[in-house]
């Protein structure tokens, strides 16, 4: 008797690089902090769709083309992208993906951002820059919950795989990839600290 896994959803982690991370993040995050300061636009953004936090997602989405810091953050990332492409085997002979944008999150104590994907990108992700004791971390929703219909519910015990949500911690040094029509949040943040984040999406078109 044979059971086969079909259709798998992955969730790429790793860390950003084996070593000098900590020295990388003091300039990233000196960067962010000083960004949110400057950016007005941002900071009108953020005050209608980011409540209580900073994001530049709106206003200096291509962090890379205004930061020599950012820049070398993409060479890196474009590493992980790769390996990810690869463990995914899409086939990228005619076109690879290129990262198509990046901003900065400051999410401080008690902020959310809710249920969404990322559309018109092939895969997205997270860098943590700051992440204080008790920051929440990425949770995953199964895509297919709403195909569901009378399935009763897992085991509270399940194998991660079988779970209906996964939280990925968020971890400083860490970059987490997933594929960008997998939906995902951030939960509250019940860490008395800002929470500082670089999120980026990759596309193909
Ligand atoms: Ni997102």
């Amino acid at each position: 008797m044979t059971t086969l896994t079909l259709f798998p959803t992955t969730v790429y982690t790793a860390r950003l690089q084996r070593t000098a991370w900590q020295t990388f993040n003091r300039r990233l995050l000196a960067e962010c902090l000083q960004l949110r300061e400057d950016d007005e636009a941002g900071q009108r953004w953020s005050k209608k769709n980011y409540p209580g936090g900073y994001t530049s997602y709106n206003s200096v989405a291509r962090m890379y083309d205004v930061s020599p810091t950012f820049a070398a953050l993409k060479t890196k990332l474009d590493r992980h992208m790769r390996a990810y492409v690869k463990s995914l085997e899409l086939d990228t002979t005619d076109r690879e993906l290129a990262m198509t944008d990046c901003w900065v999150n400051v999410m401080p104590s008690m902020v959310v951002h809710s249920w969404h994907l990322h559309p018109l990108s092939t895969i997205s992700g997270t860098y943590y820059v700051q992440t204080p004791r008790g920051s929440p971390g990425l949770k995953f929703e199964d895509p297919r919950l709403e195909r569901f219909m009378a399935a009763p519910p897992r085991k509270a015990s399940c194998r991660v795989e079988n779970k209906p949500w996964v939280v990925v911690p968020a971890e400083a040094g860490n970059v987490v990839l997933f594929e960008s029509w997998l939906r995902h949040e951030v939960p509250p943040n019940a860490s008395k600290g800002e929470r500082v984040s670089i999120s980026f999406n990759y596309g193909w078109f």
